[in-house]
């Protein structure tokens, strides 16, 4: 579905949308006419550019909205810059998460409080803030990225996971409470692209996960960028589900 007149074009908010699925995801949603507000937090430099990108094909379709999720007034600003920008918000994209491993005997409360806070708590409150908004929106909906490894844990990345199955939770919980004028679903991702940083160390880590996914390959940011669009726009009948996409691996063994 396409909107007719920018100067009413619905507006999503995606958060980490300064790179990688954000990025894809805001280009995805603004191909099919939608104002894009990017959020972001160190990638601002790539967010200006993207911003810059999509407003030379459509004037003010974009803005970049800097906020450090791990800040819960920042969390707060961010939901009331996010409605101040066009004065209305009709999607929400919870994707901003860190991820790093936190060995039991290794971790420290800190590490605790920062991957819940990206992946779990900034979400929930967004959310929050935002509801008034996507209820006032025709067809409002949340789309939370959630992870596999929610539901079949990665050894070594216990808190990540845990804070990952709260985003899952919340996400079937506030399809109950939000419901009926907001929609809210998720989009669990296999192996999408290695986290930035992967050396030589995990090649063979790398090798060891493409051998449990049946299609062989990594999926690639814009699997998960259409899958949210799909989720947001292509249909309207789905609240409360959380769709692998994964290349198979969580079914398959
Ligand atoms: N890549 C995969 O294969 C894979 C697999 C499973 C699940 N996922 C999930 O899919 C989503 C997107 O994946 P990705 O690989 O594109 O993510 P990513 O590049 O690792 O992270 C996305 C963004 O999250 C933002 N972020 C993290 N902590 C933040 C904080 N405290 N405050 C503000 N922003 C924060 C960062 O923004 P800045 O750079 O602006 O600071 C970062 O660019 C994530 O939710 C991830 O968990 C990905």
């Amino acid at each position: 579905m396409t909107h007719d007149d920018p100067l009413n074009a619905r507006v999503v908010l995606i958060t980490g949308a300064g790179r990688r699925v954000g990025a894809a995801t805001a280009r995805r949603l603004h191909r099919q006419g939608w104002r894009v507000l990017l959020h972001c937090f160190h990638s601002q430099r790539t967010a200006h550019l993207l911003a810059d990108e999509l407003n030379a094909f459509r004037p003010d379709s974009a803005r970049v909205l800097i906020a450090n999720l791990s800040d819960a007034r920042a969390v707060t600003a961010l939901a009331v810059a996010s409605i101040d920008a066009y004065g209305r918000l009709d999607a929400l994209v919870n994707n901003a998460s860190s991820f790093y491993p936190t060995p039991v005997g290794t971790t420290s409360q800190a590490q605790w409080d920062d991957l819940f806070a990206s992946n779990a708590r900034a979400p929930f409150f967004l959310s929050q803030a935002l509801t008034p908004a996507l209820q006032a929106s025709a067809r409002g909906s949340i789309v939370n990225v959630i992870d596999i490894h929610a539901e079949f844990p990665l050894a070594q990345h216990t808190v990540y996971c845990m804070a990952k199955a709260a985003l899952g939770t919340m996400t079937k919980s506030l399809a109950k409470e939000l419901a009926p004028r907001v929609r809210v679903n998720g989009v669990a991702p296999g192996a999408i692209a290695w986290p930035e940083g992967s050396g030589e160390m995990s090649a063979v880590l790398q090798e060891k996960i493409l051998a449990s996914v049946p299609l062989g390959r990594v999926g690639g940011f814009d699997s998960i960028a259409d899958t949210i669009a799909f989720l947001i726009e292509g249909s309207d009948y789905i609240s409360g589900q959380i769709i692998a996409v994964d290349g198979g691996r969580s079914v398959w063994g």
